[in-house]
């Protein structure tokens, strides 16, 4: 008995080594090869930006990377949309190499990965200095316990956001406003005014937390006003007071900053 138990134990492992080893074959061979990106960047700005755009956004196509877009695709699933098309579609298939395919389902890939995957290159010393410095960003943000609190906490930033959406919340923080953090501007009964941003609300109770970090328990019917100003409490033209290399150097440091170091 124990003789035929060790029998049906190595089959078992072995019928489970075959399957690992089919699992291998269909990944793309040439995943996080940094080569293979950029390589698969420059076909991807030739061949798909024109309906994807550069960065997969969409444009006279549909977006790769919002919503499910890529995610939703294995890797053979790219592979084959890239290699024969989307049937019922405008994207007919790419003659193009294996290799060339890969390359490209290699740099898809890198579109939706978070930063901490891929982080930006610079000088992240100097981007450190920019973010508690005179970057003023540590007085509204907290990394590890340190900074303000009125702006998102951004401990594990890079592990939730893309490269380019740290940018992007950045130039245009206005764009996409982070949950829980929609400005509001309140007259208390007293005719002071107080800006902030609106923590917790219901139809009758507003908690607004202001610059200094006070929690203002609010009831709505005894404020004179209340406003909710379009767009962010975050400063709109860091764009401008930040040089090109300085928002680089700032990319560097945020897309470092994750838990799972
Ligand atoms: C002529 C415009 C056009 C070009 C060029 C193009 N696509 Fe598409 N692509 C589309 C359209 C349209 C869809 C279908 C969207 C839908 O309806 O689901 C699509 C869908 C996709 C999908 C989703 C596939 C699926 O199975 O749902 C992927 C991934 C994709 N394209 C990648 C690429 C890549 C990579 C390239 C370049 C090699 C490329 N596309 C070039 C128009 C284009
Ligand atoms: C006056 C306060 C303030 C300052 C200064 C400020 N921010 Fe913000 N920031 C906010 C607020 C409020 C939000 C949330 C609303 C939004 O998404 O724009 C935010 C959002 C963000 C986000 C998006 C967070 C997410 O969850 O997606 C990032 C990244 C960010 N800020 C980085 C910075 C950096 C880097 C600086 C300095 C160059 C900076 N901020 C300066 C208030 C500020």
């Amino acid at each position: 008995m124990p003789f035929a138990a060790a029998r049906f134990l190595l089959i078992a492992v072995f019928l489970l080594a075959v399957a690992e080893g089919q699992n291998r074959q269909v990944r793309n061979p040439l995943a996080n090869d940094p080569e293979a990106v950029v390589a698969g960047r420059g076909l991807f700005v030739e061949k798909c930006s024109p309906c994807h755009g550069p960065s997969g956004e969409g444009g006279h196509g549909p977006s790769l990377v919002e919503g499910r877009g890529i995610r939703r695709l294995s890797d053979p699933e790219l592979y084959s949309s890239v290699k024969n098309g989307v049937p019922g579609t405008d994207m007919s298939g790419f003659p193009l190499s294996d290799e060339q395919i890969w390359q490209i389902v290699a740099f898809s890939r890198s579109l939706i990965a978070p930063a901490a995957e891929q982080p930006a290159p610079g000088d992240i010393q100097a981007g450190g200095e920019i973010f508690w410095g005179r970057g003023g960003c540590s007085s509204c943000h907290s990394i590890r316990g340190q900074g303000g609190v009125i702006g998102p906490d951004l401990t594990d930033i890079a592990t939730l956001r893309r490269g380019d959406q740290l940018a992007t919340s950045i130039t245009k923080p206005s764009e996409a406003v982070a949950d829980g953090f929609r400005a509001v501007e309140v007259t208390l009964p007293g005719g002071k005014d107080v800006k902030g941003i609106a923590k917790f609300e219901n139809n009758y109770t507003l908690t607004l937390l202001d610059r200094e970090g006070r929690l203002h328990f609010l009831r709505k019917k005894e404020l004179q006003q209340i406003a909710y100003p379009a767009g962010s409490l975050m400063p709109a033209d860091y764009g401008d007071r930040l040089s090109e290399k300085e928002m680089q150097d700032l990319l560097a440091f945020l897309s470092r900053q994750t838990l799972r170091k």
